[in-house]
């Protein structure tokens, strides 16, 4: 752990790693997408050329912030006509009915999906509760990104079989779940319960320190179990698509906004002891 800590610090604290795919014609999601990791990795995304690139954020108005941010980027290079589409598009993972309608647009108003990210995640310091009764962060980065990701599959199986927008350029959608390595940490300890998710739904149990690291552990072994059993993604065989998790590493973001900042080097110590 120490070696991807260190390794994350030199490599990923001020420049992101660049990649290159040719994803012309293709249709790329990302949620989360304003501020942070998401928007970096859809101004990357910007540069592959999609047909659609869609900003899936809970605030619109953040979301254009976002999109003017990507496209004052390549003012005056590209010609307008070939330029990918931004849109910003509506989603807010703490609302299951917002969820629900994001994949309900996806299936009506996408031709394809080649590259979803389910990237929008929070790291609470306090017990907040959703409209829908559940825990912030056990519902946005557990319940909501299982829920989208189930939602939007079909809609990934149609893409897989369409012929490429580009002749010769294959490409398998991929279903990318944003991981942390901080699951290496999880004590989990709700696991042993009878309902595992009524106990991480009661408030006496609640554990601000280690809320964040069972929450991307629970992620991890959902999207694992999905993976291996789900009938699309057990026996895709390498022609559909494809669903894995990432672990972007320990990167500067606007993560920690709500933390005081005795949580944040409380949780430092904690990061670093733990290595
Ligand atoms: N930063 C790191 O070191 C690190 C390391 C490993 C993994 N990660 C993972 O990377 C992902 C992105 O994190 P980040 O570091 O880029 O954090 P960030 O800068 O705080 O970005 C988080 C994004 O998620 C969005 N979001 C939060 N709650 C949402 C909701 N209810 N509905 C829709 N969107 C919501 C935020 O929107 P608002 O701006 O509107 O709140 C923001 O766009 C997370 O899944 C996180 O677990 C981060």
């Amino acid at each position: 752990m120490l070696a991807v800590l260190i390794e994350s610090i030199l490599n990923k604290w001020r420049t992101m790693p660049q990649a290159h795919v040719d994803l012309t014609g293709r249709t790329v999601v990302v949620t989360g997408s304003n501020t942070g990791l998401g928007l970096d990795s859809a101004k990357m995304f910007y540069e592959m050329n999609p047909a659609r690139l869609i900003l899936a954020v809970r605030s619109l108005e953040k979301g254009e912030a976002a999109k003017q941010s990507i496209l004052s980027l390549h003012a005056g290079t590209a010609s307008s006509e070939n330029a990918p589409s931004v849109e910003v598009w509506k989603l807010d993972m703490a609302d299951f009915s917002s969820v629900v309608q994001f994949a309900e647009r996806c299936e009506k108003e996408l031709e394809r999906l080649d590259v979803f990210l389910a990237n929008a995640g929070v790291a609470s310091e306090s017990w907040a509760v959703t409209k829908d009764g559940w825990e912030q962060g056990i519902q946005v980065n557990v319940l909501s990104t299982i829920l989208l990701s189930l939602l939007v599959t079909d809609k990934m199986v149609q893409t897989s079989k369409l012929t490429a927008p580009k002749p010769g350029i294959e490409f398998v959608p991929h279903l990318v779940i944003v991981a942390s390595d901080v699951h290496f940490f999880a004590p989990f300890s709700d696991r042993t319960q009878p309902n595992i998710l009524v106990a991480l739904n009661d408030q006496k149990r609640f554990n601000s320190s280690t809320r964040y690291t069972d929450t991307k552990l629970f992620e991890i072994l959902l999207t694992r179990h999905l993976a291996q059993h789900h009938p699309v993604y057990a026996s895709s065989n390498g022609k559909g698509p494809v669903l894995c998790t990432v672990n972007p590493g320990f990167t500067r973001s606007d993560f920690h906004r709500d933390w005081s900042p005795v949580f944040k080097w409380c949780a430092l110590l904690h990061t670093i002891i733990k290595c």
